[in-house]
């Protein structure tokens, strides 16, 4: 049996993330791929409390709780979830993942980024993604998108323009393997035709060949 696939998407607030996921569940279904959506804080009990607490705006978090609790939600989504679904073959997709930590707890809070990967290795066992999709957009037409969705705001969301302007750089200037920007501005069928050729030059396997 394969050993699954294992695709992140990521991007800062607004960017279409939970559009590009949704439609690539419904071509995963149509094509008889079998498939597993998650989404990050979350995807298992403990996750999914976590969560609630980390995006509450009422509650103080420091930097380093933040990291500690994201990085925890990991974990247990790691060993849960993601970890038996990729043993069993199957293509894992998750709604952010480390990057999206780089990204808000070391550029955006300004932790060290040394202390954010060690954290990150503890948590997921040295896991990574094949492929990361970046959705780049700018951070104040994000904010504009959730704003005409009627998105209430939570705790991260409510952080000032440049803390957003940080998360956006640093997700800009990711790089290394497997990791693919994607315009955002598209409409949401071009992004998803754009992934989806990524993930087919990736891994033709899984996703069946390239029809350039
Ligand atoms: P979202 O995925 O619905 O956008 O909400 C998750 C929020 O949590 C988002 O503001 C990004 C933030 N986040 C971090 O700050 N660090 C992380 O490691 C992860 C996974 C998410």
């Amino acid at each position: 049996m394969s050993s699954g696939c294992f695709v992140v998407l990521e991007g800062p607030e607004g960017a279409g993330k939970t559009t590009l996921l949704r439609g690539l569940a419904d071509r995963c279904r149509a094509l008889g791929i079998g498939a597993v959506m998650v989404r990050e804080p979350g995807g298992t009990p403990v996750a999914e409390a976590l969560r609630g607490e980390l995006l509450n705006a009422d509650r103080p978090w420091t930097p380093a709780m933040e990291l500690l609790y994201m990085t925890t939600a990991r974990a247990d989504l790691v060993t849960r979830v993601i970890r038996p679904a990729l043993a069993e073959g199957r293509a894992v997709f998750s709604d952010r993942f480390d990057l999206s930590t780089m990204a808000y707890q070391g550029a955006g809070r300004g932790l060290p980024m040394e202390h954010v990967r060690w954290v990150n290795d503890a948590a997921t066992g040295g896991l990574t993604p094949d492929v990361t999709l970046v959705l780049d957009l700018d951070p104040a037409v994000g904010r504009e998108r959730q704003h005409a969705a009627g998105k209430g705001a939570d705790r991260m969301e409510r952080e000032d323009a440049t803390f957003h302007e940080r998360v956006a750089q640093a997700y800009l200037a990711a790089s290394g393997p497997g990791v693919h920007h994607l315009q955002a501005d598209a409409s949401p069928e071009d992004v998803l035709n754009a992934a989806w050729r990524v993930l087919q030059r990736e891994r033709p396997e899984t996703f069946g060949p390239t029809s350039e």
